[in-house]
Formats: C-alpha cells, structure tokens, sequence
C-alpha cells in the first residue's frame, strides 16, 4: 500500500492546492508513482495548475457513482511520467460523494500507487471529512497570521476528536524578513504553542504568486527557496531528516530596523 497525505486547512486560500501540486510533481519528478485527487467537489482547480484541463473526461463523482472505472478516471501527466490526476466534479456537492465510496475509491488507488495526495477544500464540513476517514495522514497548512493559527488550532482539536493520525504542520507564505524584525511570528515558535509537528517552512513569493498566474505551477516559478522548500517538505514526509530552513526573530535586525525608522 501507498502513503496517503490529506491536505487541510482551516482557512481558505492559504496555499492547499498550491502545495499538493507540487508535491505531487515533485515526487513524480523523482521516479515516484503519483495520484493526485482534487477533493475540493465542485470547485474543481488542480486540473488548472496541472495544466490538464481539456483532458479531464470522468470525476471523482463519476468514480464514486460507478460510472466509470478508476482507471478510465485517472488522467496521466504527458510530461511527467507517473503523475496522474483524479479530478474534482463540478457539478456536485461534497455530500453528494458517500463515505463508502470514497473508502473504495482511497484504498483502490493506494493499492497501486506509491503516493496518493488528497487536496482538500477548506474547512471542517463534509469534504474536508471526505478526504479524512482515517484513510490518510493529515498535513494542515496555515499561513503565520493570528486568524490562521486559531484555525488551524482548532483543525487539529477536529482531527482529535475524529481519532485521525495526528497532523504535522506546514507553513506558507512566511516572510523571513518579517520574522527576523519579529512583525511576524518564527515558525518553530508558532508550531510548538500549537503542539504539532512541522514539516515545512513555504517562503512567501512574488515568483509563486506570478507562475500561479501564469497557469504554471509553484516548482515552475524560478524561485529556489519555494523549490527547496517543497523538496524538504517531501522528504520529511516521508519520514527523511531534511533541515527546515532558518527563519528566526533577530534582535540586532529589530536594532537596527527601529534605529532606521526613527
Ligand atoms: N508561497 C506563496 N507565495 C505567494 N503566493 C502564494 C504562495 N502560496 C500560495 N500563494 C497564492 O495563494 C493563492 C491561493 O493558493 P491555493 O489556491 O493553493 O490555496 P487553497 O488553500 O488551495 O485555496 P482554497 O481554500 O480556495 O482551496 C494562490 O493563487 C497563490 O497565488
Ligand atoms: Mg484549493
């Protein structure tokens, strides 16, 4: 059987798909056998970043109805080998896809993958639920804002409540500037106040913003700080020591930054 990795948040817009796209090439880019499924039913966006959208012919719905075999559903990456995508339906409410049927759905795939990457919508309702069951292990991504940090507090109390895996933690958009001057919290910091595990530091980038814009994704966007990131991320995942990147408050910065604004 394969891993399998949910990825949550709390909060919208804080970088889920961003993350499991490429996630999912990066793993394919090392010979890995991908499944990419976009569980955010009915509004469909991973075929986009993938660039796969006129090849999408059957859904995760039409899966879980049984109008179609796995197989037919699973669309192959014509430039990365082993990376293939269930796409969500459009059409479609996250309760409309059964419990049971997504259960069939997570262990067929495993069974012939080796990593299956569930890219989940926000929140706590029926699809994030969907993509949970106690088929995958949980990776919450949040950005280092206060209103971020409460949900993904109370994403990883759900998680407990639920007896899933316990959660490790990524966090996007961090400005290390910012956290050497200590406008923003340091990510270790903020992942010990939280009790949870982290895997990641996503540098906060104007390359990311402008290749997601592009229709490219975060690996194509030329920064290699977002790269490295991913690569680390994926490592320790599974289970690989990879270092986090440094990203520390630093008094002689602060220093010196008051010094400068006075
Ligand atoms: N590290 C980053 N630096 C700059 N911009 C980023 C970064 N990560 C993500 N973004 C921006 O944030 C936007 C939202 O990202 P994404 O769609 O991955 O979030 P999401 O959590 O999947 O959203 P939703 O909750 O709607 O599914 C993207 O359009 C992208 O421009
Ligand atoms: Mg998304």
């Amino acid at each position: 059987m394969g891993r399998v990795f949910a990825i949550i948040s709390g909060k919208g817009g804080v970088g889920k798909s961003t993350l499991a796209t490429a996630l999912a090439e990066y793993y394919a880019s090392q010979g890995k056998g991908v499944v990419l499924l976009d569980g955010d039913t009915g509004l469909r966006c991973v075929d986009l970043m993938l660039g796969l959208q006129d090849r999408v012919v059957f859904d995760l719905g039409d899966v879980a109805e049984k109008k179609c075999e796995i197989d037919q559903a699973l669309i192959a990456h014509p430039a990365l080998p082993g990376l293939r995508l269930l796409a969500a339906p459009q059409m479609m409410s996250a309760s409309d896809v059964k419990r049971k049927a997504m259960r069939r759905i997570v262990n067929e795939i495993s069974g012939q993958t080796d990593i299956l990457l569930m890219d989940a919508p926000a929140g706590i309702g029926r699809g994030f639920k969907n993509t949970l069951g106690n088929l995958a292990e949980p990776v919450i991504i949040g950005t280092p804002d206060d209103v971020c940090i409460r949900d993904v507090e109370r994403v990883a109390y759900v998680l407990t409540e639920m007896e899933e895996p316990r959660p490790v933690l990524v966090l996007n958009r961090v400005d290390r500037r910012l956290v050497h001057r200590g406008v923003m919290r340091a990510p270790l910091e903020i992942a010990k106040s939280l009790d949870i595990e982290l895997v990641g530091i996503i540098p906060e980038s104007q390359q990311v913003y402008r290749a997601l814009l592009r229709g490219e994704g975060a690996l194509d966007s030329g920064d290699l700080q977002v790269v490295s990131a991913v690569e680390v991320i994926a490592a320790r995942l599974l289970g690989a020591d990879a270092p986090l990147p440094e990203y520390r408050y630093s008094p002689i910065l602060r220093f010196f930054n008051r010094r400068g604004e006075a």
